[in-house]
Formats: structure tokens, C-alpha cells, sequence
């Protein structure tokens, strides 16, 4: 029987790492400067802090959650143990159970890992697959939302993907919400049996997801009903106001989307999604927004935050239809003529490496013709040939791959060099 991985995860082979690399290098320096600095949470973590946050009717909360069993937990003397499907409330989690809200509260901090979520798999959807994101916690301030899409749209430009839609709405504070539902539940109400399975139940459920829905039955009756922002408080008009500006006087271009409502109960006000067309059904690249009760609402002081999260693979995707980094071979490869030799090979090997010169040699007995071939796959700049004669006279013949160039070298000065 072959062994197969579980379905809709991934493996990245070593000639994907390189792309890999550059988007992980990528995003580091750009948050750094942005001034984020780097977290890293457990992938575990309890099951309470997810349904508490992301909300008990959302698809994640109901479907898509990986639970971990333990003898403790079918003893069930312990809250279950699960993998994370996000990172937001993992975040929140750190900042609380580290007391930041009583010592330095305003933080911003950058996170990059793999998530967990049991979802229909297919194309840009996985059951396993990473993130990147950022979080500002501690700040009500909208000049904090404006950074952090502009930070979504710099990193992404940076990494050469400039065709990309970003949507943008706000989704008010609770009372707001609580207004707008009100008059969605009464302009849908003659309509619940014309909407689709799913929405029939986030009519009593979730209304507000009814705007999001995909079926087209579902989007035709609720075209026409007046969207969120009519029914938006005075101090949330405000801020959106405040964040529009921001973003128009940055020349950052977004489009007003009123039906965007994310699928996180824990959002308030601004929320926004970056898409790009290139990717079929599952087309977002990026998703965040505020969340300004979540910190009170996991025990701490009323704390302002907004954050956002991209998928990594689907990064990758758009990326790798536009570019290719070929893979860094070792700087010098070396090639013996007689078995005889490799212990003195290895030897060599080892002081070239101790002098931080990457290097490699054959560990499958091919004949010099195989070896150079070898040190051309793995494009190596240099192969050093060790022959009996020229090894008594402590000298190697260094060719240099690109040129052909051939020159006979002394061992003692090999590693310069190869360094020159
Ligand atoms: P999200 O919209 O669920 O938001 O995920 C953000 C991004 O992760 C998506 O836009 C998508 O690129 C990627 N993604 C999500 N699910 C999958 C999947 N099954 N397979 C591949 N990629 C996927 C959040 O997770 C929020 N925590 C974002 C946030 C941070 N809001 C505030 N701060």
C-alpha cells in the first residue's frame, strides 16, 4: 500500500521552497518595518477560546473544528484540546494571559503558521493551510485600521501581486448591528422560504451572513434592502469616515462593498478583503478587520484592535504564475577520480564548510563524468577535482561551471578562492 497524506493538505517539496522563502523574507522585512514584532503561539489551544470568539453559529465553530483526544479528555475531566482554525482569539489569548493590558498596551505583533480547518476541499481550500497576519491591539484610533490595509496592500505590491481588489465596509458596533438586523429580519421576512437551505437557518441564526451568501436566489432578495451603513451610529460613521480618508488621502484605491460581512462574529466596524481574479471560487488573498470587544470580552479592559490575515498558499499560487527563483546550489562541488580518495574528500569537505563555504561531494560511487553531471543538477558554481597526483602535490583542479574555466588551485588557498 503507498502512504498518501490526508486529503487537503500539502507538502512543499524542496523545489518549492525557494518561492516559499522569498515570501517569508518578504513579509518579515516589511512588517519589521512597519515596526511588528513577531509572535508565536501554540497550534493547540482550548476549544472554549474559539467558540467564544468566533461564535457558535459561524461555519467554522459548527463544521469545520479538529478536536484532539487524549485518555484525560474521554475521561472527560478537561476542557477539549483543538487545532486552531485562526489566530485572532489566539492572539487576544497571549496578550490577556501575559497581562499586556496592564503593562504595555498598545502592541503590534505579526504572526506567520499553519491552520486548521475541516473544510470541503478543493481548489485554494485546504484543511490545513498557513497564514501571515498582524494584529494591533490597544488603539481605537482609525489612522490603525488605514496602516493596517495599507500594510496588506504594500506587502502585497512588494511581492510583485498589484492586481488585486481590496472591498471594504464597515459592519458597525453591536448596537448598530442589532438595528440593522432588526430591519433585515423584517424586510426578509415574506422571503425566507425562497432563500437557500443555509440562509433559511441564518435567518434565526446569523441574519447578516444572508448578504455574504454565493447563491444567486439568496443575492436577488436581498439586493434591494438597504444595506448596514444607513443604519451606522454616529461615532461609526465617524470612524469609517476617518478611515475612508486615510486610505483616499494614501491614494490606497478601494471599493465600497456594503454586502461584505466576515464570517468572525468577534468584528466591529471596519472589515475588508483583498481579492485577486486569478484565483477561481476561492478568490481572497486577505481578510481582516476591528475588533473592538473581543479583548473585553475574554475578561480584560475595553481594548481597540484590528488586524488581518492572508493565506500563504494561495499568495503562493498567484506568485508562482509570475515568477520562478530557481534554487542556490553549493558553491563548490567535490569530485574525486578514484574511490580511494574519499576520505581525503571528506576531510576537505568539512574544513570548506567550517569556513562557511557551502559545499557537497558524491555519496553514490559515480564515476567522475556522473559527478560532474550531479554538480551540474544541483548547480554548483565550482567543482574541485581530487586526482592522486595533484593531491600529493596539494593542489586540486577548480573548474568554474558557468565559464568552463579550468585552473589548478592549492588546497591551502581553496577556500579563498572560492570566497573570491
Ligand atoms: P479569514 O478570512 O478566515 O480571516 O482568513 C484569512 C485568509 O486565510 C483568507 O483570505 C484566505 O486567503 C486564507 N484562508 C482561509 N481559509 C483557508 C483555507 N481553508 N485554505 C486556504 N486558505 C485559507 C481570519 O482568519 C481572521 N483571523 C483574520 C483577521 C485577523 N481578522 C482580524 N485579524
Amino acid at each position: 500500500m503507498r502512504l498518501k497524506k490526508p486529503q487537503g493538505t500539502e507538502d512543499i517539496l524542496p523545489e518549492q521552497i525557494p518561492l516559499w522563502r522569498y515570501l517569508e523574507d518578504t513579509v518579515r522585512n516589511t512588517f519589521e518595518r512597519y515596526n511588528y514584532s513577531e509572535i508565536r503561539t501554540p497550534i493547540m489551544e482550548f476549544y472554549s477560546l474559539f467558540n467564544r470568539s468566533i461564535g457558535e453559529t459561524t461555519d467554522i465553530i459548527e463544521k469545520e473544528m479538529y478536536f484532539l483526544r487524549t485518555r484525560e479528555h474521554e475521561e472527560g475531566t478537561k476542557d477539549l484540546l483543538t487545532l486552531r482554525p485562526e489566530l485572532t482569539a489566539p492572539i487576544v489569548r497571549a496578550y490577556l494571559e501575559h497581562n499586556f493590558d496592564k503593562t504595555r498596551s498598545f502592541q503590534k505583533w505579526y504572526y506567520y503558521g499553519p491552520l486548521f480547518r475541516h473544510e470541503r476541499p478543493q481548489k485554494g481550500r485546504l484543511r490545513q493551510f498557513h497564514q501571515i497576519g498582524v494584529e494591533v491591539l490597544g488603539s481605537y484610533d482609525a489612522f490603525s485600521d488605514v496602516e493596517v490595509i495599507d500594510l496588506a496592500m504594500t506587502l502585497l505590491r512588494l511581492l510583485g501581486i498589484n492586481d488585486c481588489q481590496l472591498d471594504l465596509n464597515s459592519m458597525g458596533c453591536p448596537d448598530c448591528r442589532k438595528t440593522y438586523s432588526k430591519a433585515l429580519r423584517e424586510a426578509l421576512e415574506g422571503s425566507v422560504s425562497k432563500l437557500c437551505e443555509n440562509c433559511q437557518q441564518r435567518f434565526n441564526k446569523n441574519i447578516l451572513r444572508i448578504l455574504d451568501c454565493k447563491d444567486k436566489r439568496c443575492y436577488e432578495i436581498s439586493f434591494n434592502i438597504a444595506s448596514l451603513d444607513r443604519y451606522l451610529c454616529q461615532r461609526c460613521n465617524e470612524h469609517f469616515r476617518k478611515v475612508k480618508k486615510g486610505l483616499e488621502d494614501n491614494r490606497i484605491a478601494y471599493r465600497l462593498n456594503n454586502r461584505l460581512v466576515r464570517g468572525f462574529d468577534y468584528y466591529t466596524k471596519t472589515v475588508f478583503e483583498i481579492t485577486h481574479s486569478g484565483l477561481g471560487a476561492q478568490n481572497a488573498l486577505c481578510g481582516g478587520g476591528r475588533y473592538d470587544g473581543l479583548i473585553a470580552q475574554f475578561g480584560g479592559p475595553p481594548t481597540g484592535a484590528v488586524g488581518f490575515a492572508m493565506g500563504v498558499e494561495r499568495i503562493i499560487e498567484v506568485l508562482a504564475a509570475k515568477k520562478r527563483i530557481e534554487p542556490r546550489g553549493p558553491s563548490v562541488y567535490l569530485a574525486v577520480t578514484d574511490e580511494s580518495l574519499k576520505s581525503e574528500c571528506y576531510k576537505l569537505l568539512r574544513e570548506l564548510r567550517e569556513n562557511l563555504v557551502s559545499a557537497e561531494m558524491d555519496y553514490e560511487q559515480k564515476s567522475l563524468k556522473a559527478q560532474f553531471r550531479n554538480a551540474d543538477r544541483i548547480k554548483a558554481r565550482f567543482v574541485a577535482v581530487l586526482g592522486t597526483k595533484e593531491l600529493s602535490k596539494g593542489t586540486v583542479t577548480l573548474k568554474e561551471m558557468a565559464t568552463g574555466k579550468e585552473r589548478e588551485v592549492e588546497l591551502k588557498s581553496l577556500v579563498e578562492t572560492i570566497k573570491e
